[in-house]
């Protein structure tokens, strides 16, 4: 179960301030994500997610992971915001760089780097490997010519119908571009269901399937996100998800607009980015939203540490620290003097703990707020719940400010002048 610590709040706000009138605004915000019948309401299928999905849908996914696995060595994710976040965090967090038990996982069609394309075109040349197109409207320019690019290259490699045998599409049930490609060459597809926006489908085809073929047990992350689910349908203030949604919405009508997440391992730096998407994304709308930036402990403290104790006071910290794994004993300095006998046969853990504790009091003395989150997310029901959890807080956090957090008007304007730009007819 994960918790949140809120004794580096209350410097900043009262109790009452979260508990009092917010735990009426948590909970009818947690009743309209519950009903659909808020704002946007016709995007809230992640909500119930965990017990929607079907064991024959987990387990054509993982056959498909298996297949995957065995006949490549690399998996090219193509896609782009949340048809490739939720899978980067979860697999990053789960594999370390040594990497996963099955197959490699490598992203493209999350950008316009020429430079990019090359190396991984260099990298692939002498490998095996399939291909996800994830794209849930089926027509994003990114993955579009990333898909193309990587097409090419796998046809060469394969010829056309062999070729087609290793793409496997994520998309749309119903419409887009990319299904229609889908049927005429018969690859194989999964959905992304039409009632789940972007950003809320790592637990669907989008976020799994990378997984799977990266050796991960895919119902366990299920199993996971669905106790979280059980476990924070609580309406009251004893719910963390409502204790982390109300200390920040306290927080940001106290002037604290920028939320910085510090990860407290590094396999969990894209996490932070699948985070950040998810927040921005939903909550900066109307001239409001608190800005979401990500940071990882210990070694963002040597370069951002100086602003965040003494820069402006709109700062609040969200510390996410998870149970520990292997340890590792301080050995005796054999090298020679350095300094640092009195950590000889501490345990590392120990040594970082500490040190989350003593950035805490000093980030709180120096005037920013933090909130604690612990969670147990680098196994695999860990890393489902975590994704639930902030999911939850993000539509909660959302409704109590009365924004919408399922549509993203604001990211057309600049595809218009794109568009316009590029020639693309209509335009
Ligand atoms: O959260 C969102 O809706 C966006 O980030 C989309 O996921 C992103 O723009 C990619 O869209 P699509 O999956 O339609 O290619």
């Amino acid at each position: 179960m994960i918790t949140a610590d809120l004794k580096g709040v209350y410097p900043f706000v009262e109790e009452n301030e979260i508990f009092g009138s917010r735990c009426g605004a948590a909970e009818k915000a947690h009743r309209l994500l519950e009903s659909g019948s808020g704002e946007g309401g016709e995007y809230t299928g992640w909500f119930r997610l965990p017990s929607r999905i079907g064991s024959d849908e987990l387990s054509e996914i993982e056959d498909e992971g298996k297949r995957i696995a065995s006949d490549s060595e690399v998996l090219l994710v193509i896609g782009v915001g949340g048809s490739y976040l939720g899978s980067k965090a979860l697999v990053d967090m789960l594999y370390h760089e040594n990497g996963t038990s099955g197959t490699n996982i490598v992203y493209a069609g999350n950008g316009l780097s020429s430079r990019r394309i090359v190396q991984l075109k260099e990298y692939l040349a002498d490998k095996d490997f399939s291909i996800n197109i994830i794209s849930k409207s089926g027509g994003t320019l990114e993955p579009a010519i990333s898909l193309r690019i990587f097409y090419d290259l796998l046809t060469e490699k394969y010829g056309t119908g062999r070729a087609d045998a290793r793409i496997t599409a994520t998309t749309d049930a119903r419409h887009g571009n990319l299904l229609n490609m889908a049927k005429e060459r018969g690859w194989k597809r999964f959905v992304i269901p039409a009632d789940v926006g972007g950003r809320y489908g790592a637990l669907t085809a989008a976020g799994l399937l990378p997984c799977a073929a990266a050796g991960a047990d895919i119902r366990a992350i299920i199993k996971g996100a669905k106790n979280a689910s059980e476990a924070y349908a609580l309406k009251s203030a004893d719910n963390p998800v409502w204790q982390y949604a109300a200390s920040r919405r306290a927080l940001y009508d106290k002037g604290f607009t920028t939320e910085l997440l510090c990860i407290w391992e590094p396999q969990m730096r894209w996490f932070g980015e699948w985070w950040k998407q998810l927040f921005g994304e939903s909550e900066g709308k109307c001239g409001r939203g608190i800005f979401p930036a990500s940071l990882e402990m210990t070694a963002d403290l040597h370069s951002m540490g100086q602003y965040i104790q003494q820069g402006p006071r709109n700062i609040m910290e969200t510390m996410l620290s998870v149970c520990s794994g292997p340890d590792v004993i301080v050995p005796a300095g054999k090298a020679g003097k350095d300094g640092f006998d009195f950590l000889e046969g501490q345990f590392l853990c120990q040594i970082a703990e500490k040190t989350l504790r003593a950035v805490t009091d000093a980030h709180v003395s120096g005037g920013v707020p933090v909130i604690g989150i612990k969670s147990d997310a680098m196994k695999f029901e860990g890393a489902g719940e975590l994704i639930y959890f902030f999911e939850l807080a993000c539509g909660i956090s959302s409704y109590m400010d009365c924004i919408n957090p399922f549509n993203q008007p604001g990211v057309e304007e600049y595809k218009k002048n794109m568009f316009r730009l590029l020639g693309k007819p209509g335009f």
